[in-house]
């Protein structure tokens, strides 16, 4: 039950509307950060301090609509409101079991001063770890249906900042690698955009809750300055709404080192709270799948003599889960409708029917005696209506199979998704607009009918809502492991994996697909490879959070190399707790988290091309418990280019009373397991 309490505030001034200005603050609860919203002549606009430094200068708030006055006043404040939030929450699953959600909140009514007296809401959240605030659109006489053609919301910095970002309007949606450039050197950026000021203040802005709205990016209009730039429909409006309504939260997250923002959880408590009332069928876990034998061509999703999905194929791997622990095989192109041009917008799957040589009834049945499940696919190359026709049937067949967690695909280009109007004309929507994001709604929605967990790729950035659907359980929504198996220039560079932490893993799950332990797999791809050492592998797992993790490396690989399949074993999906022990983005990070299900805690630190020794304090650990270390390490003459599988196993007895010196090798990581001894 959530116990609201709603107090008086103390930290707020106001002045009464006098002729042309008046003037409300709030604090956070531990008085870090001020938001102060001012109206001047009418006009809002919004500002954020931390101490004595401005975070966010006077900022513009306010819309544009389609065949109306604009929402940006002159206003007056009708009414004004600071309460306080104050609760403790337990997320079904996720990084950390219990999230304090503890905030102070401004909300001002806004009556617009002409005739037409339209109502505007502004409510302002402040946290000890950032902002979130949002419109409030009330029901109301002379706002009813309505189009945003803008959104005016600004961001105004307060200086060049170093940025970290991805570019938004490309075709390849989310799936690029992380600029890192003075602000002043980025144009029109998806979210989150990670920044680092001057005075040592690292900033995230995002969004959180993005409902029935399209997707923000920030566009530089001048200088330091951004502003919201909404995905547009097909005919420039950016949003189609009626009141009441609400937008989704602006966020701007704010730490003073970069791991604060990894555990900030400022998103998540922004989101509505858990919608569903059964979540007993959600479990986070792992699987392995017919997925990287694909992308490596060792295999086709489509039909002929290199056919992965058979039965034959798919026994083996469900054999393989079941001997050694895993959860789900996931089986892509199991299903009709995987022809040569399937990556192509406008391919027809089935989402019933299986291949000849794939027999469904018999394997789901033959994963479930052997205590595993398949993990359903539905790759719909962005045909929308063909595949909102058949995703009900789908859901349906597979809960009848009991299979509990399907991957979906969107592969097809940034601007690609169509849909049909009544005169049988096409209009072509992005990706990540309204269209889209009303499309993700409704299959979580459905999906959770049918106690279906999701893991979305090619789909929307991550804004929370895992919260309100904890079956939206992973996604993968930026440049994951499959560019190593084609991807031009070899791959990921081997600094990628250390900007995700820091910008998109902000957002939420990243099922990266870790776990290739033939990181050269030359008899298949000589020009690709996985850059980096093997123990850096095994840090992803750690690293980077997916509460659906993969093992994704080909069941004969990890047989050939039994002592770090060991670690991608042992490690859990769902954690208790999560802290970040040193971390510069880009650089190198370690990350710790306790396991939910037991008292072991696990570590993971990785590191860029170069060699880094880190001595690492345990006083994370239980103080009243002994640890096994188990430890997976870069060999001393280990290096991602040259000997990237030099690799140590090793083990020691440790306490919170200890420390660890962390040797991490170019191109390399660690990752331990510390198994508690029995107290
Ligand atoms: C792209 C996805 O990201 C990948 O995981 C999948 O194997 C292919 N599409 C086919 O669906």
């Amino acid at each position: 039950m959530l116990l609201i309490n709603y107090l008086l505030l103390f930290a707020y001034f106001l002045f009464p509307i006098q002729t042309d200005q008046a003037v409300h603050s709030v604090s956070s609860p531990s008085g870090n950060h001020t938001v102060t919203v001012e109206l001047t002549d009418g006009i809002p606009s919004y500002s954020i301090t931390r101490g004595d430094l401005t975070v966010v200068e006077k900022s513009a708030l306010g819309f544009e609509l389609r065949e109306e006055p604009d929402l940006t006043g002159p206003f007056n404040i009708s009414d004004y409101e600071i309460t306080s939030f104050d609760n403790t929450w337990t997320q079904v699953w996720g990084e950390k079991k219990e999230i304090r959600n503890h905030y102070n909140q401004l909300k001002i009514y806004l009556d617009e001063a002409d005739s037409l007296n339209r109502e505007l809401t502004l409510v302002f959240r402040v946290f000890d770890d950032g902002v979130g605030f949002r419109y409030e659109f009330p029901e109301q006489p002379n706002l009813r249906s309505f189009q945003i053609m803008d959104e005016l919301t600004e961001f105004n910095l307060t200086g060049d900042h170093t940025a970290w970002w991805i570019g938004a309007y490309q075709w390849n949606r989310f799936e690029y690698l992380t600029n890192e450039t003075p602000l002043s050197e980025a144009d029109t950026v998806h979210t989150p955009l990670t920044m680092k000021t001057d005075d040592d203040l690292y900033l995230s802005i995002h969004e959180a809750a993005l409902v029935n709205y399209s997707t923000m990016t920030l566009e530089r209009t001048e200088g330091n300055r951004l502003e919201a730039n909404l995905m547009p429909w097909y005919d420039g409006v950016r949003v189609r709404t009626q009141a009441p309504s609400v937008t989704p939260w602006r966020t701007i997250q704010i730490s003073d080192t970069p791991g604060g923002l990894i555990t900030s959880y400022l998103i998540l408590n922004l989101n509505e709270p858990n919608e569903l009332e059964d979540t007993s069928w959600i479990d986070p876990g792992k699987y392995v799948g017919i997925w990287w034998e694909m992308h490596i061509d060792k295999s086709t999703w489509g039909p002929g003599p290199k056919h992965g999905a058979t039965t034959e194929n798919t026994k083996r791997y469900i054999d393989f889960a079941a001997e050694h622990g895993f959860d789900h095989v996931l089986v892509e192109g199991w299903n009709k409708g995987w022809d040569e041009n399937w990556a192509e917008s406008g391919a027809v799957f089935s989402f019933t029917e299986p291949m000849e040589d794939f027999d469904l009834e018999e394997l789901a049945d033959y994963a479930l005696q052997n205590g595993v499940r398949l993990m359903g696919h539905h790759e719909n190359s962005a045909t929308i209506e063909h595949y909102e026709e058949q995703v009900e049937d789908g859901f349906e067949l597979y809960n009848e199979l009991g299979v509990r967690a399907v991957k979906t695909g969107y592969v097809g280009h940034g601007q690609e998704v169509f849909w049909t109007d009544e005169d049988g004309n096409k209009h072509y929507e992005w990706h990540h607009g309204q269209h889209m994001v009303n499309h993700h709604q409704r299959i979580v929605e459905l999906a959770a009918d049918y106690n279906i967990m999701l893991n979305v790729h090619e789909g929307l950035k991550d804004t929370g809502l895992r919260r309100t659907w904890p079956n939206l359980m992973t996604r993968e929504v930026a440049r994951g492991q499959e560019y190593n198996a084609w991807g031009d220039n070899y791959g990921n560079p081997l600094d990628h994996v250390l900007y995700v932490p820091f910008t998109r893993s902000l957002a939420g799950p990243f099922d990266y697909t870790p776990g290739i332990v033939n990181l050269l797999f030359e008899e298949y791809k000589p020009n690709n490879r996985v850059n980096h050492t093997l123990a850096k592998e095994l840090a992803l797992y750690v690293v980077i959070y997916s509460p659906l993790q993969m093992a994704a490396d080909l069941p004969e690989h990890y047989e050939e190399r039994p002592e770090p399949f060991q670690f991608i074993k042992d490690v859990p999906a769902d954690w208790e707790d999560t802290r970040v022990l040193n971390a510069e983005i880009g650089r190198y990070i370690t990350t710790v988290r306790k396991d939910r299900n037991s008292d072991d805690w696990y570590l993971g630190s990785m590191t860029d091309e170069n060699a880094r020794q880190f001595e690492i304090n345990l006083t994370f650990l239980d103080s009243d418990t002994r640890y096994v270390a188990e430890i997976y390490r870069d060999s001393d003459d280990a290096d991602w280019e040259s000997n990237p599988y030099g690799f140590v196993t090793e083990s020691k007895e440790v306490s919170s009373d200890d420390r660890l010196l962390l040797n991490l090798a170019p191109g390399g990581g660690q990752a331990i397991r510390f198994r508690a001894l029995n107290k």
